[in-house]
């Protein structure tokens, strides 16, 4: 098995400045860094579909996104990895692609209770080889109650792919099988994670500034979810 270690950046990591990425002016004066240029997260993710790959071997699999924050990684993920079938001789296998919906966040802050919406009719997964597909594991709970979901329809095998992990002390201590960067205890923005519903159309990997937290608070501004 391969793909259980992780590229690691360091809490004194501070990334790149601005002035050296194209980022969106409308955010401009919201960011502190960028933390992960898009250009090295597809590159992690175009390893990590190796992985999958080759760990899968010929089993088919059920991919299952964690909307909002998953559907950016998910696409990616999925395109690398029929890259990988196209290529090899032996393994390439069909898979099936479904989307549930969690929330647990307000500002930048896990108001304590995940809500779970649009999970009618999961028993397509019994048997199958699911892969979660997730934006980010901070304190690991809405993982934990997702797989308590699956773990009622009766899966052959649950495997969690998130592209970000945080280092946290109010960790559960859940860890998934792959994992694309650890990160700092920051909150960042871009490549489809959000504030408050902003910055998903921001590319890069970004640390959110404390002007960019009040102007995007959930007083200021009201993007719907
Ligand atoms: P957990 O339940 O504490 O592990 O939180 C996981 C969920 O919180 C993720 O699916 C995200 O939606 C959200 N989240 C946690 N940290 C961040 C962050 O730094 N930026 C954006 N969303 C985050």
């Amino acid at each position: 098995m391969t793909g259980n270690s992780c590229i690691v950046l360091p809490d004194d990591y501070k990334g790149y400045n601005l002035e050296f990425f194209c980022v969106p002016r409308h955010y401009e004066d919201s960011l502190e860094s960028i933390l992960i240029p898009s250009g090295l997260i597809q590159d992690r993710i175009e390893r990590l579909a190796r992985d999958i790959a080759t760990n899968l071997g010929r089993e088919p699999f059920a991919a299952l996104c964690v909307l909002k924050g998953g559907y950016k990684f998910l696409a990616d993920l999925l395109e690398k990895i029929k890259q990988c079938y196209r290529f090899s001789a032996v393994n390439s296998v069909p898979f099936s692609v479904d989307f549930i919906r969690l929330q647990s966040y307000e500002d930048d802050h896990s108001t304590g209770k995940v809500k779970v919406l649009g999970v009618d009719g999961l028993s397509f997964l019994q048997n199958k080889n699911v892969l979660v597909v997730e934006d980010i594991i901070d304190t690991g709970k809405t993982m934990q109650v997702l797989l308590e979901i699956l773990e009622k329809e009766k899966p052959k095998s649950v495997k969690v792919a998130s592209l970000f992990m945080k280092r946290t002390t109010v960790s559960s201590g859940f860890r998934p099988d792959y994992v694309g960067f650890e990160i700092p205890n920051k909150f960042i923005v871009g490549y489809a994670l959000d504030y408050n519903e902003y910055f998903r159309d921001l590319n890069h990997v970004c640390v959110i500034n404390e002007h960019g937290k009040e102007k995007y608070s959930k007083k200021n501004c009201k993007l719907s979810s």
